[in-house]
């Protein structure tokens, strides 16, 4: 059976990668901060089945790497697929009132956590070879329209984190894709309340990219309703 690993598995995106991944008859290896996120995880998922926890501080640059070292010493399950999503805070303080310390913690949980995900997951995925590998980052809209300037400027430079990895897997084995997100999805018992996309409805859009082996080196924009059914896509150049 495959397996995805989650990175950011915990938070609203993450919930619905997981919930893609077991719905197609996927495992999950779920990175995780600390019980109390494992236990939110399965809340809202309702069930532990088919998830094997780890415990990793995803903003260290140690930590995917201890990670995938552990699957290598077969401590941990084999992954063919990566999902990264680790965001950092949606806060709409002005740009004036960023201390040095937000600024800095923005871009270590959001920007630097998603690089060490590709950078440290990537080379097990290549040695493997399996062509159904795939690696998927969630970037969002606010990159482009900062109307929270932090969320906004710590996407920018995942725009490029995933135009470059798309480039350098173009011909490899790994199908590497940004999903592009320009709505607001949050967990379902969340989303009721707010009125947005819930997780478990977005789960498509994973689910549709792990399926379609056409879609590669692409972003895919998810700006409406009808794009979670299907998906839209771009080669990124
Ligand atoms: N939700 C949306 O509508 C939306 C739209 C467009 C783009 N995006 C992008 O998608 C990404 C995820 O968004 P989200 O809404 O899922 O965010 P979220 O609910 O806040 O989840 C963030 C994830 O990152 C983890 N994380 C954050 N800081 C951490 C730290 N210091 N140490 C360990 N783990 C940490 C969280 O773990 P814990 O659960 O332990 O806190 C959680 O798993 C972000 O880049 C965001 O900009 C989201």
């Amino acid at each position: 059976m495959e397996t995805c690993l989650i990175i950011g598995a915990t938070g609203n995106i993450g919930v619905s990668a997981v919930t893609a991944a077991l719905n197609s008859k996927r495992n999950v290896l779920a990175v995780i901060r600390n019980q109390n996120s494992a236990d939110k995880l399965i809340k809202n998922i309702g069930s532990s089945e088919g998830i094997t926890f780890v415990e990793a501080d995803v903003t260290s640059d140690a930590g995917i790497k201890g990670v995938v070292d552990q699957v290598r010493a077969g401590k941990l399950p084999a992954f063919q697929h990566v999902f990264s999503c680790v965001g950092g805070e949606y806060a709409e303080t002005p740009l004036q009132e960023i201390t040095t310390a937000m600024l800095r913690r923005n871009m270590n949980n959001s920007f630097e956590s998603n690089f060490f995900a590709y950078r440290d997951s990537i080379g097990y995925l290549l040695e493997q070879n399996n062509p159904i590998s795939t690696w998927t980052i969630c970037t969002g809209a606010s990159g482009d329209y900062p109307l929270r300037p932090l969320p906004g400027m710590t996407q920018g430079p995942l725009f490029t984190l995933a135009t470059a990895a798309a480039r350098e897997n173009e011909l490899t084995n790994v199908r590497v894709n940004e999903l592009y997100l320009a709505l607001r999805v949050e967990v379902d018992e969340d989303a009721i309340q707010h009125g947005v996309i819930k997780a478990s409805d977005f789960s498509n859009v994973y689910k549709l990219i792990l399926a379609n082996t056409e879609i590669r080196s692409s972003r895919i924009r998810v700006e409406s309703v009808d794009d979670i059914k299907t998906l839209r896509h771009e080669k990124k150049n």
